[in-house]
């Protein structure tokens, strides 16, 4: 394929999660980003509407994270994980289990979301291995659940296009819960719906039809970013809680969207008052500036493995990028700010103008929903009839040209800003998809 003019050639990437075709017939790139602003090739300002992807909750290129890896890369580029380490792996994980919740307290880095799923179902699995008790290897995930791309989420996910191809070797023994979606009974919520904490009960017909004796855990999001901001019912995530820690099943929240602020708290678990036996995250916790993605676990799961084993390597896995130097250094300087710049605070303190501007496209042009919690909102659009998704994708190219970055899946818009944003740009953002729902089809 010929470049386009200006443009680097674009045949040898094969991008992720991209239509490649489609992108390449129409690439739009970006060259620079600072603040609450990227930069785009061809020199426009767009304003950040989706963090990247949910990730760059302080905002982009920050001095003192950028500062920080430069430092760290001068210093030492690269420190092996195993039976060695480096103060800034020991110190982000001080850092790091400062933000948890009481008792999750032992963290395991990793790279990514789905290294921290695919790490704590097997943190999971080893921890009743050392208790005794084997035979419990089942994993629970739900519908329209996302846990990354590994086998193990994908497993435990449940998006069918990120099932399908590889159906013939997912994990054999797994259980979905059903979803918590339902329009007819929660449309133009705001926050959480009162409707839907019954669907918890669905984990005792699993339990009653394999017997809690051969279920390790069960895992969710506690809001479900990526499947179109699916906003946990009044009761639900507490039912959940109460079910599997009557029947010794560790509870896991996938906080790899929610943690760092999303909803206004350090994590969803400390915004909803439910706290799991596992968290997963990455994305803000380095602010996206270094890949990087950590575990943070009930110290006494961590101390059933350690302590249940005879001697030697405890846990038989780990990454050659476990607490990358330049990944801690990120995630220092990134817990700093959210500590001192009070981001967390600013999150809630915002959310009340946030849930106002969303909601002020209820009865635009096809919307049929709107949902939101924190910073983050969800727009529902109806379907063009025989082209699912493509009305979403209208208003995402329209948005960015306007200059506006939003993010789609199916037909939900989903809006998550930089905790850093102002009323201003709040505005900005639902007055531009506004706009462009009144000039699409
Ligand atoms: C809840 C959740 N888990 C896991 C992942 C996967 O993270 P990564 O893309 O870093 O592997 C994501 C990514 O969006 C996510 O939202």
């Amino acid at each position: 394929m010929n470049a386009p003019a200006g443009l680097p050639d674009l045949s040898h990437l094969w991008m992720p999660f991209t239509a490649n075709r489609q992108f390449k017939a129409q690439p739009r790139l970006l060259a620079g980003a600072k603040g609450m602003y990227y930069t785009s090739v061809d020199g426009r300002q767009i304003l950040d509407g989706t963090a990247g992807l949910w990730c760059v909750n302080a905002g982009h290129c920050r001095e003192e994270i950028v500062s920080a890896i430069a430092r760290q890369a001068g210093e030492m580029d690269y420190a092996p994980g195993f039976q060695l380490g480096h103060p800034g792996a020991f110190e982000a994980a001080t850092a790091v289990a400062a933000f948890m919740p009481e008792g999750l307290d032992r963290i395991f880095f990793t790279n990514s979301g789905s290294e921290s799923i695919d790490t704590a179902l097997k943190i999971a699995l080893a921890y009743h291995r050392s208790r005794g008790e084997a035979q419990r290897t089942r994993l629970v995930g739900r519908e329209r659940g996302y846990h990354g791309v590994g086998f193990g989420g994908i497993s435990v996910g449940g998006i069918s296009p990120n099932r399908k191809t590889f159906s013939g070797a997912l994990l054999p023994a797994v259980d979905h819960l059903p979803h918590t979606h339902n329009l007819d009974k929660n449309a133009f919520t705001q926050g959480q719906p009162e409707w839907g904490a019954h669907l918890a009960d669905d984990l005792e017909r699993i339990i009653a039809l394999h017997d809690a004796s051969t279920i390790a855990a069960v895992v969710v999001e506690p809001m479900a970013g990526s499947t179109g901001v699916l906003i946990p019912p009044k009761g639900y995530l507490e039912r959940l809680r109460e079910i599997t820690s009557r029947h010794g099943i560790l509870l896991i929240f996938d906080e790899v969207i929610t943690a760092y602020g999303r909803l206004g708290s350090a994590t969803a678990s400390e915004y909803f008052g439910v706290t799991p036996d596992i968290i997963t995250m990455a994305k803000g916790v380095s602010n996206a500036a270094v890949p990087a993605g950590a575990v943070a676990v009930r110290r006494d799961v961590h101390d059933a493995i350690i302590n249940g084993a005879q001697g030697g390597i405890e846990f038989f896995h780990g990454y050659t990028y476990s607490a990358h130097p330049l990944a801690t250094a990120a995630i220092l300087a990134t817990l700093d700010i959210y500590r001192r710049e009070r981001l967390f605070e600013r999150a809630r303190e915002l959310a009340p103008a946030f849930e106002r501007a969303a909601h002020g496209l209820r009865g635009a042009n096809h919307v049929i929903d709107v949902r939101n919690i924190g910073l983050v909102a969800g727009i529902e659009l109806a379907p063009r009839a025989g082209a699912p998704g493509a009305r979403a994708a209208e208003v995402f190219h329209k948005c960015f040209d306007r200059g506006l970055m939003v993010r789609y899946t199916g037909d939900i818009l989903a809006i998550s800003p930089p905790l850093i944003i102002d009323e201003a740009q709040i505005g900005e953002i639902f007055d531009t998809i506004g706009k462009v729902l009144k000039e699409i089809a």
